[in-house]
């Protein structure tokens, strides 16, 4: 069992990452739950996980209910929202009891905002099932819904109070999905750490076939790696958690046209949208060309877009661009980009010119 502790003073938490974890979770929550029963909130894709979950509560003695969502995107809406929170008042959960989000970053982000609205703030256990979530979304207490003005925009920082990841829950998760969650995983190392990304270079291959060794090592330096960054900067106020926005401005424009569909997942557009990073980087000198060419041929090694032409979009630059200014982390007119001097070197650039990105974008086509 490998346990990596979030450092949130009154708010810190667990992260146990261990193969099988799910048949034990029962023993995990116990501890917070004590005699209280134990809502589960989930969607019909992990039916079989949640069976195995509610057997581990009740081999522990705990009682289990359940509230099914929609699987999907569309679940992150005030609607589903409304709904859970009512099923949560009806099945009368009080503040000192814990909900658990079983699923991907859908559920967790919805179950996350629900306990946070709920009774002002009731605690919560995340369980993620898809890569993505394991490595990014359950841990650091980001959660909210969409709204008609875009995505995330309705939200609040709400810690879980635990996050159980069981890699095996992968085997059933398909390729296309852990290709997108493995993006997020080499995110980290573009950040901040070059030997987490020739890591990635070495065994990559193996991850992404099932190797179940190198999947738990590759989640566990990820979650100690998104650990330390929310620990530093769990508001986002400082710019250091901001780091985890790689990828993410050019991914979100990519994103935005292809209408937040399955035509382009979010972690296929991260992986485009570094890929962009890099090569816009180097392409105004800021880092050399070789470690662009570096992360393009990470993506394309995993069978993820290493920029543009290979996410399938075909907006204009203009396009594209207009999309970015309207990302919520802009202000003041100016759009913050993530750049990198290096793989491992990335930093925050507010003096990018939009026009400058659209004469690159059009160059990368
Ligand atoms: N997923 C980005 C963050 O947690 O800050």
């Amino acid at each position: 069992m490998t346990t990596v502790s979030v450092a949130l003073g009154e708010r810190s938490y667990d992260v146990r990452i261990e193969p099988g974890l799910l048949a034990r979770a029962g023993e995990a929550i116990a501890p917070l739950a004590g005699t209280r029963p134990v809502v589960i909130v989930a969607d019909a894709n992990v039916a079989a996980h949640r069976a195995t979950l509610e057997a581990s509560l009740r081999a522990v003695g705990i009682a289990t209910h359940a509230i099914e969502v929609a699987p999907g995107e569309a679940s992150k809406s005030w609607a589903t929202l409304e709904r859970v929170v009512d099923a949560l008042l009806a099945l009368g959960v009080e503040r000192g009891d814990h909900v658990v989000a079983l699923g991907g970053g859908v559920v967790g982000d919805l179950v996350g905002f629900a306990t946070a609205i709920m009774k002002r703030g009731c605690g919560f256990v995340q369980v993620p099932t898809t890569l993505l979530a394991q490595v990014d979304s359950s841990v650091g207490g980001k959660t909210g819904i969409n709204a008609r003005a875009g995505k995330n925009l309705v939200g609040a920082f709400h810690q879980p109070r635990l996050v159980l990841i069981d890699p095996d829950v992968l085997d059933t998760l398909p390729l296309r999905q852990v290709r997108a969650g493995y993006a997020e995983v080499v995110k980290y190392g573009l950040i901040d750490d070059p030997a987490f990304f020739a890591w990635c270079e070495a065994n990559g291959a193996a991850l992404l076939a099932g190797d179940g060794a190198a999947r738990t090592h590759a989640i566990a330096h990820a979650v100690a790696a998104k650990a330390r960054i929310v620990a530093a900067d769990e508001f986002e106020t400082n710019g250091t958690r901001a780091l985890l926005n790689l990828g993410h401005t050019f991914g979100h424009a990519l994103e935005a046209e292809a209408g937040f569909s399955d035509r382009l997942l979010h972690g296929e557009a991260v992986a485009a949208g570094c890929g962009l990073a890099f090569a816009y980087s180097a392409a105004t000198g800021r880092c050399a060309p070789e470690e662009a060419a570096r992360v393009a041929a990470l993506w394309r090694a995993s069978g993820l877009p290493d920029g543009l032409a290979a996410s399938g979009v075909q907006a204009t630059p203009a396009r594209l661009v207009e999309h970015m200014r309207h990302d919520k982390k802009g202000s003041g007119g100016r759009i913050p980009f993530l750049l990198a001097h290096g793989i491992g070197r990335t930093y925050l650039d507010r003096t990018v010119p939009l026009e400058d990105v659209e004469r690159f974008l059009a160059t990368a086509r």
